[in-house]
């Protein structure tokens, strides 16, 4: 067992886990966040996308252990209280689910995907960094749409602040 202390969405949290603990379980299983999923075993699918110190990543892929001391922000921790950050927003517009298990995913891999390109997104560069998370209902065009939509509402305020 290893004590891990991490800020969770701005909330400083500690818990003993056993080193084999993946950060995925670790959010769901122990802070009790269900908002990040898990849809495969083989880490393809990108439903446990979450921020890690600001950047997108897989959390089956990472042990709790070893983001000790990190700041991690779940689906949860997007809204500002009852206000959706605009990609959420841009999502629920446009239409970018359908069962929407792999959204938390897309949305925290969209957010990462318009801050890494501050020069602007087309269609094939979302395309091209969507292809680590999966959308098995296929929906990806509105998807697409979405991003793009939400990029262009995401102020630079709201991304200097992630
Ligand atoms: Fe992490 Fe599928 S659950 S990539
Ligand atoms: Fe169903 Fe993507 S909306 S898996």
């Amino acid at each position: 067992m290893s004590e891990v202390k991490l800020t969770v969405n701005g909330r400083a949290v500690s818990r003993d886990v056993e080193d084999r603990t993946l950060l995925v379980d670790f959010i769901r299983e122990h802070l009790g966040l269900t908002g990040t999923h898990v849809g495969c075993d083989t880490s393809q699918c990108g439903a446990c996308t979450v921020h890690i110190d600001g950047k997108a990543v897989k959390s089956c892929t990472v042990l709790a252990t070893q983001v000790d001391g990190a700041s991690v922000t779940t689906i949860e921790g997007l809204a500002d209280g009852d206000t959706l950050h605009p990609m959420q927003s841009a999502f629920r517009t446009h239409h970018g689910l359908q069962c929407g298990f792999c959204t938390p995913g897309m949305i925290m891999m969209a957010v990462d995907i318009v801050k890494r390109h501050p020069e602007g997104l087309d269609e094939e560069t979302i395309r091209k960094e969507l292809e680590g998370n999966i959308c098995r209902c296929t929906g990806y065009h509105n998807i697409v749409k979405s991003i793009e939509a939400g990029a262009a509402d995401m102020g630079g305020a709201k991304m200097a602040a992630e």
